[in-house]
């Protein structure tokens, strides 16, 4: 038996907790011809939901096209091109199609050739001038918008367009706006360089698209999965090791699934609370280089703050003298300096909550990690 609880994005439907919700409600916003916005903090599982929307129109038979764009690793406008196009030819993945779009770049000599390993295209090309690089782009959503279906294009870590420089944001809105016969879900993370992008007046992006926070899984939900996985992998789990993996991973996805990951590997057909705790320990033993790696990248004053939010589990008041006192940091200025820094790094996630902002490690792991020391 295979693991059932998986560390990649998305596999199927049957190893996806929940999301049924968001899953219907981004469809339902795409069929009706909004694009859509997706935010939430690093691996609450934003990509995973982007590859069961494309699955539900899959299984659904819905007939347009779904394209997939990952610009995680862009740095200039000629990496989103490439990367663009190469999902472009993923998603038209026909012959003729293909041929049909490489004459469609002709001008810039496009080179295609298949990564053996992964399969997956990898597309060279020769650049001019800028006005070349903008035509480009101009074109391929052209050529998208030619096509005789409707195409979803999913642009993942969409707050990278912002390092481009040159106003790309406004450049891209302005070839967006006017397509009928393509879609956009925009995906990121860095929730308030999205927010802004989105919804700050002077942004180019204003109100365009539909906007989605997407929130933990819900707690019962995904204790309910849990169990209903180990099921299927005919092991039993106890209600008290499924309620310690909850809370030791905050429900937060990433660091939920990889725990469990654990736990069932290392567990025979009855899992119980000790099986949880000896895998949490063993997760932190293996991650402990990792961490103080970490700490060498940090000032000692940066660290000693990481580790007050990690023991507090979350800070709703950082420059009241309690808290400050507690952990030796000084004044309030310096709570504010270093709190800055750290959430500039992502080492502190900052969430709104209804009374204000609550700050906690982003790294539910080396929080974990950072309570003991
Ligand atoms: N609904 C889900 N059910 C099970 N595992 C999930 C789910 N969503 C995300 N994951 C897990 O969490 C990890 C992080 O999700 P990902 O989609 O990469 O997050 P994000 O794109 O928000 O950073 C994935 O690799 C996967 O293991
Ligand atoms: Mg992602």
């Amino acid at each position: 038996m295979e693991n059932p609880f998986a560390l990649v994005p998305y596999v199927s439907k049957d190893l996806f907790c929940d999301r049924e919700q968001e899953t219907k409600t981004i469809l339902e916003y795409l069929l009706n011809g909004s694009n859509v916005t997706l935010i939430s903090p690093r691996r609450y599982g934003k990509t995973g939901l982007i590859y069961r929307v494309f699955d539900e129109i899959k299984e659904k038979k819905i007939d347009v096209n779904t394209c997939y764009a990952d610009i995680y690793a862009t740095e200039k406008v000629e990496d989103f091109i490439k990367t663009l196009s190469e999902a472009v030819i993923t998603t038209l993945d026909r012959k003729k199609g293909v041929k049909a779009f490489l004459q469609f770049l002709g001008g810039l000599r496009p080179m295609l050739s298949y990564n053996p390993l992964t399969g997956n295209p990898e597309l060279t090309m020769t650049f001019l001038s800028d006005y070349e690089k903008r035509h480009t782009l101009a074109s391929i959503f052209e050529f998208l918008e030619k096509l005789d279906k409707k195409t979803i294009v999913a642009i993942d870590e969409f707050q990278q367009v912002r390092r481009y420089g040159n106003n790309m944001e406004a450049l891209l809105r302005s070839y967006i706006q006017p397509l009928r016969n393509v879609q956009f879900v925009f995906c990121g993370s860095k929730k308030h360089l999205m927010a802004e992008m989105f919804t700050d007046a002077r942004s180019p992006f204003y109100e365009s698209t539909r906007c989605l926070y997407l929130e933990k899984i819900d707690r019962e939900i995904y204790a309910d999965f849990i169990v209903r996985m180990f099921a299927k992998g005919k092991k039993n789990i106890t209600a008290k090791a499924v309620d310690f993996i909850l809370d030791w991973t905050k429900v937060h996805t990433f660091y939920t699934q990889s725990l469990c990951n654990h736990v069932f590997l290392k567990s025979g057909k009855n899992v119980a609370l000790q099986d949880a705790l000896a895998s949490a320990h063993q997760i932190l033993v293996e991650n402990e280089q990792t961490f103080l790696q970490w700490r060498d990248l940090l000032t000692p004053l940066q660290w000693n703050y990481l580790k007050a939010v990690a023991k507090e589990q979350s800070v709703d008041k950082p420059f009241a003298t309690g808290f400050i006192q507690k952990y030796n940091i000084g004044t309030p200025a310096n709570s504010n300096r270093i709190l800055d820094a750290l959430i500039d790094k992502e080492l502190i996630l900052a969430t709104s909550t209804e009374e204000g902002v609550s700050y906690s490690v982003y790294n539910v792991f080396l929080s974990r990690w950072l309570e003991g020391q």
